[in-house]
């Protein structure tokens, strides 16, 4: 084609990739570069805006890392991350929300209930609740991949006074597919404010920064499709307002102050009681095969 107008390009450009030989990779691809060239036409896009917005993406890339994408955050303040992970969720099941950067492969194993408190300041508590099927059975082949933030809001990957291993572990459920992790209260937490995606994005717009408090799971069973989703504390300050879009009402629970000898043993308190947060998770099954 020599006579490339304004009128032709989208349709010529989209069909120069009609030669991708994966069928979704060209509708990937296709659909991606004529979305692309509807907004530059909405917007009538000129060139020094062309140019700032490529000029935005270099320093994400710049920033990035190995242990950091500025991308991912990227998609994390623009709800993009949230909405895969909605689109991924079914109605009968747990939602969905968003990784993060802080999920380390490999946690230890650790009995049911699991004990992560030694060596945490923090407010002692108990997560526990049952991995269930759709139909409300339990799945006691079901194991939990759990990680959270320490006392002061951090990570361990960017916190050096914490051990590589603290405040995250796996679990398998029991045989009536109960799971407890006995933590610490996680605490909100900052995305980061030092890229370009704070400087140019998330704080001209007048938004926060805090993440509303959240602990992570992987939760998997056999026959079930795999859930990457956090849980939320009802009593946290910026449910309304967290950073990557994240909370769903079905991920709030309540810590109830609760009578339990053994649990409070378990947190080190004295006394019988200590505060739980019950939280059922329903996965789906996966999809007959075709
Ligand atoms: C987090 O879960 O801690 C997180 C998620 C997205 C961006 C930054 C942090
Ligand atoms: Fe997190």
């Amino acid at each position: 084609m020599r006579d490339i107008r304004l009128d032709n390009i989208t349709a010529v450009a989209a069909s120069s990739l009609a030669g991708l030989p994966d069928a979704r990779q060209r509708e990937l691809m296709q659909q991606l570069l004529l979305h692309l060239h509807a907004y530059a036409k909405t917007v009538k896009l000129t060139h020094a805006e062309w140019r700032a917005a490529l000029a935005f993406l270099h320093r994400t890339g710049d920033i990035s890392s190995n242990t950091r994408s500025e991308f991912s955050l990227l998609s994390d303040v623009l709800g993009l991350s949230s909405l895969v992970d909605l689109m991924a969720s079914t109605p009968d099941a747990t939602p969905g929300s968003v990784l993060g950067p802080f999920h380390t492969v490999g946690s230890p194993w650790l009995g049911n209930p699991a004990n992560l408190i030694a060596g945490n300041a923090g407010q002692p508590v108990v997560l526990r609740g049952r991995v269930l099927g759709a139909q409300g059975q339990p799945l006691v082949d079901a194991s939990i991949d759990f990680w959270q933030n320490a006392d002061n809001g951090l990570y361990w990957q960017i916190d050096p006074t914490q051990p590589s291993d603290n405040l995250r572990c796996q679990l398998k459920v029991d045989a009536q597919g109960n799971w407890e992790v006995d933590t610490i209260r996680a605490r909100p937490y900052q995305i980061p404010t030092d890229g370009p995606v704070w400087h140019d994005v998330v704080a001209p717009a007048g938004r926060s920064a805090w993440r509303a408090a959240h602990v992570h799971l992987i939760v998997s069973a056999p026959g079930h499709r795999t859930l990457v989703t956090e849980l939320f504390d009802a009593e946290d300050p910026y449910l309304d307002s967290d950073a990557v879009f994240g909370v769903r009402e079905a991920l709030i629970g309540r810590y109830q102050l609760q009578t339990d000898a053994a649990a409070a043993a378990r947190l080190g308190l004295q006394g019988e009681q200590c505060l739980v947060m019950h939280t059922d998770i329903v996965l789906s099954p996966l999809p007959a095969e075709p």
